[in-house]
C-alpha cells in the first residue's frame, strides 16, 4: 500500500469512531443522499421496481466504494438488490456491516470488505465475481481521496456490466450531486448538467476535465 493509502487509512480508521455523531457531517451526507435518489432516473440503470413480481429475480448490483459507514447505500439500497462495499479503512468497514445488519439487510444483500480496488495487483479476495459485473458503480465523498483519479475511474469502470455498467461520483460542493457515466456517451441533458457543473468554480472546473477525459480512456 503506497504511503498516501496509508495515510486515509489510519485517517479514517481514526475518524470512524465519530464519522456519523455531528450535525454537519448529517447534513452532508442527507444533501448526498437526497442527491443521489433525486437523479436516479438520470443515472440510467435499470433499478429495481418492487411492485413489479416479474423484476424479483433480476439480480441490481451496486458497487459502494470507499463505503466508509455507508451512506450511498443509505440512499441507492431500496433500488438495487446486491450491494458489496469496498473500503480502504477497516474500521470503517466494520461500521457499515453493523450498520447493514441493524437496517435488516442481511449479508448477502449488503456487505463490505476492506480492500483496495487501485493497489497494483488488487488482492484476490477482490478478484471474484462477487466483486464483478455491477450495474453501479458510486464513490461518495470519496473521490477527492485518491491518489491516481484517473487509474481509479480504469479500475472502477472494469467491475461494471459491459456496455450497461454506470460509473458515479458524488461530491458535496455547492451541495450538488456530480455525476458522469463512464460508459455510455452523455445524451443532451448530461452535456447540459455537466456544462453547469464545469462553471461553478476553477477547482471544479479542472476536476471535470479530469472526470471527462479519465472517462473517455475507460471507455
Ligand atoms: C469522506 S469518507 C466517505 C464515506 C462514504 N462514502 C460517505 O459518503 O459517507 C471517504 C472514504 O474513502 C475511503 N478511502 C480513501 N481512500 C480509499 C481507497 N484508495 N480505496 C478505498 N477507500 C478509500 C476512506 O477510508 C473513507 O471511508
Amino acid at each position: 500500500m503506497s504511503a498516501f493509502t496509508e495515510a486515509n487509512r489510519k485517517a479514517f480508521n481514526d475518524l470512524s469512531a465519530t464519522y456519523n455523531t455531528k450535525p454537519w457531517q448529517h447534513k452532508i451526507s442527507q444533501q448526498v443522499s437526497d442527491a443521489l435518489q433525486q437523479r436516479r432516473d438520470w443515472l440510467g440503470v435499470a433499478w429495481t421496481q418492487p411492485d413489479n413480481d416479474d423484476d424479483k429475480s433480476r439480480d441490481v448490483r451496486l458497487l459502494d466504494y470507499a463505503c466508509g459507514t455507508g451512506a450511498t447505500t443509505k440512499a441507492l439500497g431500496p433500488s438495487v438488490t446486491t450491494i458489496r462495499g469496498i473500503d480502504i479503512s477497516e474500521s470503517m468497514v466494520a461500521k457499515y456491516n453493523e450498520a447493514a445488519l441493524s437496517s435488516g439487510l442481511t449479508t448477502e444483500q449488503a456487505h463490505a470488505v476492506a480492500g483496495d480496488l487501485f493497489a497494483t495487483p488488487v488482492a484476490p479476495q477482490l478478484s471474484g465475481p462477487e466483486f464483478q459485473f455491477f450495474d453501479i458503480a458510486v464513490i461518495g465523498l470519496g473521490f477527492h481521496h485518491f491518489e491516481d483519479p484517473a487509474l481509479a475511474i480504469k479500475r472502477l469502470a472494469e467491475r461494471l456490466k459491459p456496455e450497461t455498467g454506470v460509473l458515479s461520483r458524488g461530491n458535496n460542493i455547492n451541495t450538488s450531486t456530480s455525476t458522469a457515466t463512464a460508459t455510455k456517451t452523455p445524451t443532451a441533458r448530461e452535456k447540459v448538467e455537466r456544462q453547469k457543473w464545469r462553471t461553478r468554480s476553477s477547482t471544479r472546473v479542472s476536476r471535470a476535465k479530469e472526470w471527462r477525459s479519465s472517462s473517455r480512456t475507460a471507455g
